[in-house]
């Protein structure tokens, strides 16, 4: 078994923990963030956020604020991605999506509260030796985020629908979309873990990599996966006509350019001084996976 199942049971109990109403008003919303949180996701992001910095000499017990906070941003961009008017998706994560139970007006408010919960969990409960490193790890998660991250390559993702659209840009969608939140979890790992300038760039590239395949994967598995592994319906993107590596390429070519930005991935690491067999054995759980 090539996944970390000791970190994912780590980030799966400590996102219960955080996002726990204790009380607080409005239930409502705090039922719908943990619907969609808590439902069972791979927790691939927080896993190596806490692996990159276990790599970098980190105790992944004093990381799990930050890499929890990657996984509340992950589920808000997962809840508005499923909305009707992006990808009109009734499951996910094995559950019926956010706007099926709650409505599309909850839905939306449950993935905001989801994003600004990440910071304040950050700036609340993530333990620092030099608070510069709070601020570093802010503009990481921010930036990766925002519109020249995640947002910028959704905004492409939507503009392209039903589009014929050149290789550059469904590069530029998958590196954004996924890439970004991907490679800002190894980044804020390696950042709170003291990691030098040149080790933080190494591990950027794999990631860069590493995000890249994700998403080759994530369209190769729309077409052969099965709803039970995936937790959502296959077929989503030939429903609505997405610009995915396979329509473009064709499954079969889509394997290798996944296997060659995973074969990318771990030359990246080729610089680096440390065991990081972890990292490498993640790269090719994501070449691997079905789910
Ligand atoms: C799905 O992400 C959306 C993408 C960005 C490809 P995951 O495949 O990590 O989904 P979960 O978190 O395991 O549900
Ligand atoms: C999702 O890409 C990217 C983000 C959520 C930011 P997809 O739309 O392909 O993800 P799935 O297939 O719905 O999980
Ligand atoms: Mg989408
Ligand atoms: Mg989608
Ligand atoms: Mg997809």
């Amino acid at each position: 078994m090539r996944y970390p199942e000791d970190k994912r049971l780590l980030v799966e109990n400590a996102l219960n923990d955080f996002s726990s109403s204790g009380g607080k008003y409005p239930k409502l919303i705090y039922e719908a963030m943990r619907h969609s949180l808590l439902s069972g996701g791979k927790r691939f992001r927080p896993v190596l956020l806490l692996v990159t910095a276990e790599v970098f000499g980190a105790n992944p017990l004093d990381i799990i604020p930050a890499a929890c906070a990657i996984e509340f941003v992950h589920t808000y961009s997962l809840i508005h991605d499923d909305l009707p008017s992006i990808d009109d998706d009734a499951t996910r994560r094995g559950r019926p999506t956010c706007h099926i139970v709650f409505g599309e007006d909850i839905a939306i408010l449950a993935g905001d509260g989801l994003f600004a919960e990440a910071f304040y969990l950050l700036a609340e409960k993530q333990m620092v030796d030099n608070p510069n490193k709070i601020v570093r790890v802010i503009k990481e998660l921010s930036d990766a985020s925002g519109p020249r991250g995640m947002i910028g390559g959704q905004v492409l993702d939507v503009l392209s629908t039903g589009k014929k659209i050149d290789t550059d840009t469904l590069e530029f969608i998958h590196t954004h979309k996924t890439g970004k939140l991907i490679r800002a979890s190894c980044r804020i790992g390696a950042i709170l873990a003291g990691a030098s300038a040149d080790e933080l760039k190494a591990v950027s590239d794999y990631a860069e990599y590493l995000g890249l395949a994700f998403q080759i994967t994530d369209d190769i598995l729309d077409i052969v996966g099965e709803t039970t592994s995936l937790g959502k319906e296959p077929g989503s993107d030939e429903r609505k006509k997405k610009a995915t590596f396979p329509s473009i390429f064709g499954l079969d070519r889509s394997r290798e350019l996944a296997k060659e930005a995973v074969s990318g991935a771990k030359k990246a690491l080729k610089s680096i001084d440390k065991n990081v067999s972890p990292l490498i054995n993640l790269a090719d759980f994501v070449y691997e996976r079905n789910n």
